[in-house]
Order: C-alpha cells, then structure tokens, then sequence
C-alpha cells in the first residue's frame, strides 16, 4: 500500500467514524433525550445541540464518501505505469473479484446512506431548526426519522461490506452477504432496544 493511499484510508476511517458516531448519537442517545424534553426545553437545547451535531454528521458523511470514491479509483481501477482501467483487484479471469463484489456492496449500502443524509435528513432539519417548515413540519419530521433509522440499519451490513475481504478473507457469497446483513440488523435491533433503558443513571 502506497502513502497517499494510506492517507486516504486514514482519512477515510476517520470520517466514517465523525459520521456513524452522530448517527448513532441521534438514534440510541438523543432520540431518547427527545422524549424526555417538553417543548419549553426542546427550545433551549436544541438550537445549541442540533445544528452543530448535523454539521459534523453531514460533512463527515460527505469527506467518507468522497475518500471512499477516491479510494475505489486508487485501488480497483489503477495500475502504476499502465494508467486507469479496471485492474487485477476489480477483475480477474472469472469476472469481478471477491473483493471488489464486498466493497461494491458495502459501497452501495454507504452511498445510499451519503444521499439520505444530504438529500432527505439534512433538506428536512434545515428546514426545521430554520423554522421554514411550517404545515409540513410533521411530514418532515417523519421522513427525516424514517431515513435515518434506514441508515441505523444500512451501517452494519455497510461495514461488512467494507471489511469482509480485507480483514476476514471472506470469499463472496450472496448467502455470506444476507447472514452477514442479518446479523448486523440484529445488533442494531438490540442497541435500539437497549438505548431505551441502558444509560439512564449514573
Ligand atoms: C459512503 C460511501 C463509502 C464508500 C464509497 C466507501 C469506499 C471504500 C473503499 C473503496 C474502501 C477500500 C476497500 C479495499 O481496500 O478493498 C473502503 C474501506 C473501508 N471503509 Fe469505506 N466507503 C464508504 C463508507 C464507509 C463508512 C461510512 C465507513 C464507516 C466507518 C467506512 C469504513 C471503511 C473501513 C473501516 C474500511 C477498511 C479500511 C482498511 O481495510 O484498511 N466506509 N471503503
């Protein structure tokens, strides 16, 4: 592995944890906090509270994606002193590699994570917190916690995706790929039921 692709990485890593750790600070912490506060005290935590933690969860989930897109071309698609074009990690004789199909899934799941937070939660809470929303405040509010609650549970079958080959050896198996996503729903599962009573004292 060259440096620059190991700053990639790095920064990569980093950022996915900037994103993921505010998603999941949304869903086991402040959602559960939400219900807690009557309007008077969602009023005086929540501009504090809400516009910096969207500003790290958005741009963390934008420097992820981008590292991520720049690392697909470093690794799968160049070769040093040949030039661009799919190489012997994305291809092999028999079509697509093992690794290249569990980083295609795993990159999938994460980029329709990166769309939902750009394209529907932080539209929705720009226009919440800004006070524009208006007669659709609840429509959005909605949508907002529908898509997020779709990225809680799209993150663990991402991070197979992202590690399966590299650090497991996992070859590819659509029966890998489903236990593999199944297993993840169910940890998820369980810190949504567990955010509702772990924590609460001290
Ligand atoms: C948003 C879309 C994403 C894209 C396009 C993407 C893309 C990639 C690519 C191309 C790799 C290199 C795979 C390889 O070496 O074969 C990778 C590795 C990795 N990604 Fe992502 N990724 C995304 C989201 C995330 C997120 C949200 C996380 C959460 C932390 C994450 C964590 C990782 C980790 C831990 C690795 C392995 C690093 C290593 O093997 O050293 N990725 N990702």
């Amino acid at each position: 592995m060259n440096k620059l692709e190991f700053l990639f990485r790095w920064t990569h890593v980093f950022a996915g944890i900037v994103w993921i750790g505010h998603l999941y600070f949304f869903n086991f912490v402040n959602l559960q906090l939400q219900g807690k506060l009557d309007d008077a005290g969602k009023k005086v935590v929540n501009p504090h509270l809400m516009p910096r933690a969207l500003w790290w969860f958005r741009w963390g989930a934008m420097a992820t994606f981008l590292t991520g897109l720049i690392m697909f071309g470093q690794i799968y698609c160049y070769t040093p002193e040949i030039g661009w074009g799919a190489n012997m990690i994305l291809k092999g004789s028999e079509g697509l590699t093992d690794r290249a199909r569990w980083i295609m899934w795993g990159m999938t799941f994460g980029s329709i994570m990166w769309f939902n937070v750009w394209f529907i939660i932080w539209p929705a809470q720009k226009k919440l917190l800004g006070g524009t929303a208006g007669d659709a405040a609840p429509a959005l509010r909605t949508r907002a916690a529908l898509a997020s609650r779709i990225n809680t549970y799209l993150s663990a079958p991402m991070l197979v995706g992202m590690l399966a080959a590299n650090h497991a050896g996992m070859s590819f198996s659509y029966g890998a790929l489903l236990t593999a996503a199944l297993l993840g729903l169910a940890v998820i599962k369980t810190a949504y039921v567990h955010s509702t009573f772990v924590g609460q004292k001290v």
